[in-house]
């Protein structure tokens, strides 16, 4: 995604696919075995929707990050 948005574009994951394995694994005809996880939106985002101007709290880096040298 960070590579995605690198080369100007952006994306969303979905896991919401998961809830459908019967439908979507009819679809993309999967052995029982395998369900659809995860798809990924990919495209280039409207900056004028109220949706795309959401903007999730969060924790500042030095609460939960910390460099190895
Ligand atoms: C692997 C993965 C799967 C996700 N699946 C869903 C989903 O099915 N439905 C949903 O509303 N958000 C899903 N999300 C969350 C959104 O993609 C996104 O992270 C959220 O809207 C918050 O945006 P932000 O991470 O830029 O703050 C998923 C995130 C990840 C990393």
């Amino acid at each position: 995604m960070l590579l995605l948005c690198e080369a100007g574009l952006d994306s969303c994951p979905q896991e919401c696919w998961s809830i459908y394995p019967k439908t979507l694994g009819a679809f993309l005809d999967l052995p029982d075995n395998r369900i659809l996880w995860t798809g990924m939106s990919i495209g280039y985002k409207d900056p004028a929707n109220p949706a795309n101007g959401l903007r999730a709290n969060r924790a500042p880096a030095d609460e939960w990050l910390i460099v190895h040298d």
